[in-house]
């Protein structure tokens, strides 16, 4: 029996740190979904081809977690076809092992809807935007435009758009500091894992 997390919410809300310390706390995988739609989007060419033919050396890039990379992310990531490429890779790395944990957008919806335990991560606009300026020594008014813009096309596509699962716990981090959020995402997962 594998146990999949699935971890979803908008663009710096902290899942992916939320997620990396579900992975190391429960001795889990841990895959970081944006990535590969970061690497579609950052390599050029036909987005479509790209997807279906991703390496693991696109995915090693250094420049993946730039600004620019998640525009070009959110951007193939509104292609269906894309999208399709895509979600093989993830629903066989959820069940690869005995537990995974996924983040993303789609995760708890589209990719593993079985997934064992759901949980969307929000935060503030503002505090998204003041976390993921500090982290890219950027400017937060540019910030908080780019992570709204982003935010805006994920939700509004047709395919596989943002949003919580009906079953996800909302898990609104604005006021927390890590080791909080990172605690009530354990005791979430937890409570999952007993039943
Ligand atoms: O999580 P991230 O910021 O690295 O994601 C970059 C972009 O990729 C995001 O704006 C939308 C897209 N994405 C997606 O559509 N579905 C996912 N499961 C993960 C990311």
């Amino acid at each position: 029996m594998s146990f999949t997390i699935a971890i979803d919410g908008p663009a710096a809300s902290g899942k992916g740190t939320i997620a990396r310390a579900l992975a190391r706390h429960f001795g889990f995988a841990h895959l970081d979904t944006g990535l590969l739609y970061r690497a579609v989007g950052v390599k050029g060419g036909d987005p479509v081809q790209v997807a279906q033919s991703l390496t693991p050396e696109d995915l090693a890039r250094d420049d993946l977690r730039s600004a620019a990379a998640g525009q070009a992310a959110s951007q193939v990531a509104a292609i269906p076809e894309v999208r399709a490429a895509l979600v093989a890779f993830q629903r066989q790395f959820a069940r690869s092992g005995p537990g995974a944990v996924l983040d993303g957008r789609d995760i708890g919806t589209v990719i593993c809807p079985e997934a064992e335990a759901k949980i969307y991560v929000v935060a503030d606009d503002e505090v998204r935007a003041r976390r993921r300026a500090a982290e890219l020594g950027m400017d937060e008014a540019t910030v908080l435009r780019e992570l709204r813009e982003r935010d805006a096309r994920d939700a509004a596509r047709d395919t596989a758009p943002m949003r919580a699962a009906a079953d996800a716990t909302v898990l609104d981090t604005s006021a927390m500091t890590i080791d909080e959020a990172v605690a009530q995402a354990i005791a979430l997962v937890q409570q999952r894992i007993q039943r």
